[in-house]
């Protein structure tokens, strides 16, 4: 509705004397459709136009009653209550989102803006949790987001590939590792060769001294060290590959701590010149104690560089290389602090875009109810839970629709999906539960609902033998009924929902609006014959057909798939 949301601005911008921009904000929906489409409430302009409300909104009325978006322009006390010109409206709708639905949801105004956004960074020889998944399924959503508006965006995977966890896995490969082992189960196997180390270095207090020492061989760049870790770094990136492309994940670049390892004295280098080090307990660190904050640790009493001092190299890095002029951090909320620091360090060295760095901060994962903890051994694998998910969907299919051809990709798009979306649709710093029973039920605000939604709709378009597309026409409308008419107004404002999506950078507001979507289809479906409609029946399978485009749109703007039968 943004559109005429514009129109009704520009129109009336003389009269109230405000620019156009502004007055969009101010445009409301009536409570009551009978009232009309949109409303403007005078009661604000009254002072600087030293006029009373009911009198402004008798020249705002007469001032669109001209226009051919609108069907009807009334003054109520201090409102304006319009009525768009349906027929108009439909029109635009249907066919736009018929041929090219990226445009219905975008202006582009992203042109020219490069965004490089950091995601799913899971650490090597630790799981990949249900908690690591949410940075993946928030940050892929967001990449779509930007893109759809018109940015270029760089996916980078910010991998924990270094650290002094490598010398405890060297140190437990050597002792009780075994290759094959290892090849065959690569994360697991890792990660419990590093719970292995540290019980076995409770009671042998030497093993975390041979760790150290051999973690200092990784650094002076030992070849047997360094093949050991290059190898655990191969071993796991095939699994979290494999699970990316059951997710539709895919990132412009892999590039982990270690890949800062040598631009780590540049950093500190400028620290050090721009007088930001000092001394503290033999570490080297920025004092930000007049930010309230604990001192940013550069360089640790061993010489070692931290976390912080390979978000510093990263940043630069990617300001300077990829062009990127926005930074932006999907990360836990619990790691805001280190996010705060590293902003304000970069900003202290004199970077300007520092102010353009964001922390995409998201709440936990429960796991029925139950936090996961990796210290308690409480994980759950990302992969069992896919898996688990996956066939759950197939048994529904298969007492659903068991001659559905295709049952097993179907059953992997719905399965999959389901994990996707209950991930997506609350507001992102909101804890999310996973329950398998809620996350797969077709009937509930669930991946599965809408992608069977967006399959209702191919199934009409099929009986009809149309083509998606270009199924039906709204060349010659008749009476539009209630339920077209209210689908139609939620379609309408897919370019806002979009547009505050990305300025909030919150995919829950495009997940809530594909469920409005499929609750207006479904009453319109239920009240509205299509295939046997007589004069409605082209305007109302072109209906159906934007309906199917909008819906696999937004459920690719998530990173669901959209299978056309269910
Ligand atoms: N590997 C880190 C973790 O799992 C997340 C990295 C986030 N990105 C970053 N640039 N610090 O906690």
């Amino acid at each position: 509705m943004l559109q005429q949301k514009l129109t009704f601005a520009e129109q009336v911008a003389d009269v109230l004397k405000v620019p156009a921009e502004d007055i969009v904000e101010h445009l409301e929906y009536p409570p009551n459709p009978d009232l009309g489409d949109l409303a403007l409430p005078c009661f604000r302009f009254a002072k600087t136009l030293r006029r009373n409300p009911a009198d402004i909104a008798k020249d705002v009325a007469s001032a669109l009653a001209e226009h051919p978006a609108f069907a009807r322009a009334e003054a109520t006390g201090g409102y304006v209550n319009v009525q768009l010109n349906r027929d108009a409206l439909m029109r635009d709708v249907v066919r736009t989102l018929q041929s090219h639905p990226e445009q219905w949801f975008s202006r582009q105004r992203g042109q020219g803006r490069t965004a490089a956004i950091d995601y799913s960074s899971p650490n090597i020889a630790k799981p990949f949790g249900v908690g690591h998944l949410r940075s993946t399924v928030i940050g892929q959503a967001i990449v779509h987001l930007l893109e759809a508006d018109g940015w270029r965006v760089v996916g980078i995977n910010h991998l924990g590939d270094w650290g002094t966890q490598f010398g405890k896995i060297i140190v437990a490969y050597r002792k009780w590792g075994d290759e094959a082992v290892v090849r065959a189960n690569p994360v697991r196997e890792l990660f419990s060769l590093y719970v292995r180390f540290h019980d076995e270095a409770e009671k042998h207090p030497e093993l975390d001294d041979e760790a150290r020492e051999w973690f200092k061989k990784l650094e002076e760049g030992d070849a047997e060290a360094t093949r050991l870790w290059q190898w655990f770094i191969d071993e796991s990136l095939k699994v979290f590959r494999a699970m990316y492309h059951r997710l539709g994940v895919q990132f412009d670049h892999y590039l982990g701590e270690s890949f800062y390892n040598d631009m780590m004295q540049v950093v500190v280098d400028e620290l050090r010149s721009k007088g930001l080090l000092v001394e503290s307990d033999g570490a080297e660190v920025v004092d930000l104690s007049a930010w309230n904050m604990p001192p940013c640790i550069i360089v640790k009493s061993d010489g070692a560089t931290i976390y912080a001092t390979r978000d510093l190299a990263a940043a630069n890095y990617r300001h300077d290389q990829f062009g990127a002029d926005t930074l932006l951090y999907v990360v836990g909320a619990e790691q805001t602090l280190h996010f705060q620091q590293v902003f304000k360090v970069l900003e202290l060295m004199g970077r300007s875009w520092a102010a353009n760095c964001q922390h995409v901060a998201f709440g936990m994962m429960k796991y029925n109810g139950e936090r996961m903890s990796t210290r308690r051994g409480k994980i759950v694998y990302l992969e069992d839970v896919l898996d688990k998910a996956v066939a759950e969907a197939k048994r529904i299919i298969e007492e659903k629709n068991p001659s559905l051809e295709d049952k097993d990709s179907v059953a992997e798009a719905v399965g999959i999906g389901a994990v996707i979306f209950n991930d997506l649709k609350s507001y992102r710093m909101h804890d999310v539960d996973f329950r398998y029973e809620e996350v797969l039920n077709f009937d509930g605000e669930t991946g599965p609902y809408v992608q069977y939604t967006h399959a209702r709709a191919c199934s009409v378009l099929r009986k009809a033998e149309a083509t998606p597309g270009q199924a039906g026409s709204v060349d010659n409308l008749v009476d539009v009924h209630d339920a077209e008419w209210r689908l139609i107004t939620v379609l309408a404002q897919a370019q806002e929902v979009l547009e505050r999506a990305v300025d909030e950078l919150d995919p829950s507001l495009i997940a809530r609006f594909l469920l409005d979507v499929c609750h207006a289809f479904n009453r319109f479906y239920h009240d509205c014959p299509i295939l046997s409609a007589e004069a409605a029946r082209d305007q109302r399978l072109a209906l159906t057909d934007a309906v199917r485009s909008a819906l696999a749109y937004g459920l690719h703007l998530l990173g669901l798939k959209a299978p056309t039968a269910m």
